[in-house]
């Protein structure tokens, strides 16, 4: 057998992947990767490959399957509780998924475009009237998608420090330790709040799933706690991930940027791009329930399997010249929001939080750019996340 790439590796440019990775490209679609564990796991890179795989349901979520893989330590501890919807199958998932899904319609989410437009004008007024510089992750990047998931649960914004932080935890905590401790923090916050709540009634997605699941029996109150943290940390951390480094790519490459400012337009598109382009959620994990063949190959009952979106969407055969950031480019089915039963709930707002959030940045500020050299501008080590750490901005 030979040996297997180590993933994840850091990346060198925040929004390219790491060039280590290319073996994997080139042995692809369908390969193999070790985690830190030593576990050898399938890496699926190829675009047509992975939107198979990940539409059958000999692939499981089931993160208490003890085959499940764990890419780091943290995830060895968060396997050992349940997780509802993310780490279920159907027909559990589906029964979960759709209490969710009337929050997150187009429908739904088209209705709450004025109120983040209010939230993002209110976040920019108050950086120019602080600025220039201005460090654009905490002034503005994260505000934005933590004070909108925060009103469409019923979440106190004022309490937004604790949870993003127990959130980082979580999601780039290097010990099982610290990751459980997070976890059994966050999940405390929320069982007071939803006590709260119960006495206390107020408005948004909390409230209505108390009132219509909890009460109702459909949902038992562990569950709701959890589905809650989840909502909150998914809702939070990746769109603003996307919003930082996003601003950073189009800073770095003036010619689309300009491009982007020509043509209001562009702007479905090329957040659909920068979505494939950055792949910020790279490392979508399953485990094998049954033998599966794909392509003359066999994944095993058992086996672990790693989605790495940050390759399939790079694959060359889905999509010509990969490597380039092209905002006029077609990059629908892109897998930077999964694919398959599992496939973002968040994707709607997500789309309307970057539309919003860039287009308002670069419309109010026209000349912005990189306080300092690009080399000491800090980013995320290879994770699960990628992302920029901070952004520090002039205008
Ligand atoms: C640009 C930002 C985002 C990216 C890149 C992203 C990425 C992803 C990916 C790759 C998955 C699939 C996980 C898997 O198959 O195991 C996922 C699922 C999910 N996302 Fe997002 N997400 C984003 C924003 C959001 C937002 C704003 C929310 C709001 C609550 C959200 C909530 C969820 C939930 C609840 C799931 C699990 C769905 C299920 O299991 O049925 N995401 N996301």
């Amino acid at each position: 057998m030979t040996e297997a790439i180590a993933y994840f590796q850091d990346r060198t440019c925040p929004y390219h992947p790491p060039a280590t990775y290319q073996p994997l490209r080139d042995a692809g679609p369908l390969t193999h990767v070790t985690f830190y564990d030593g576990r050898r796991v399938w890496a699926v890179t190829g675009h047509a490959q992975a939107r198979a795989l990940l539409s059958d349901q000999r692939l499981s979520s089931d993160r208490q399957n003890p085959a499940f893989p764990a890419p780091f330590a943290r995830f060895a501890a968060i396997r050992q509780v349940r997780a509802p919807l993310v780490g279920v199958d159907d027909p559990e998932h589906n029964t979960q998924r759709r209490m969710l899904i009337p929050s997150f319609s187009v429908k739904r989410i088209a209705a709450l475009r004025p109120e983040i437009q209010q939230i993002v004008d209110g976040l920019l007024d108050r950086m120019l009237a602080q600025g220039p510089p201005a460090e654009l992750v905490s002034a503005f990047a994260l505000p934005v998608p933590s004070m909108v998931i925060c009103s469409l649960l019923g979440v106190p914004y004022a309490d937004h420090e604790f949870f993003e932080g127990q959130s980082r935890r979580i999601l780039q905590g290097r010990t099982v330790e610290e990751a459980e401790d997070a976890r059994t923090r966050l999940e405390e916050y929320f069982d007071e709040l939803i006590t709260h709540k119960e006495t206390n009634p107020g408005e948004g997605l909390l409230d209505e799933l108390i009132q219509d699941q909890l009460r109702a029996g459909a949902l038992n109150r562990v569950d709701l706690v959890r589905l809650a943290m989840i909502l909150l940390v998914a809702g939070h951390e990746t769109t603003a991930n996307m919003i930082s480094l996003g601003t950073f790519t189009l800073l770095e490459h003036p010619e689309q940027l300009a491009q982007l400012k020509a043509r209001e337009d562009l702007m479905p598109a090329a957040v659909e791009e920068l979505l494939r382009f950055l792949s910020i959620a790279d490392g979508v994990l399953r485990v094998a329930t049954a033998d599966i063949e794909i392509g003359g190959q066999v994944i095993r009952a058992d086996d672990g399997v790693l989605f790495p979106t940050s390759l399939i969407n790079r694959d060359g055969s889905a999509y010509p010249a990969p490597d380039e950031l092209d905002l006029g480019r077609s990059a629908r089915h892109h897998v930077a929001f999964g694919f398959g039963i599992h496939q973002c709930l968040g994707q709607n707002l997500a789309r309307a939080e970057m539309e919003i959030a860039l287009r308002s940045l670069f419309t109010r500020i026209p000349d912005l750019r990189l306080a300092v050299p690009t080399a000491e501008i800090p980013f995320k080590a290879g994770d699960t996340l990628q992302g920029m750490i901070e952004l520090p901005l002039a205008w």
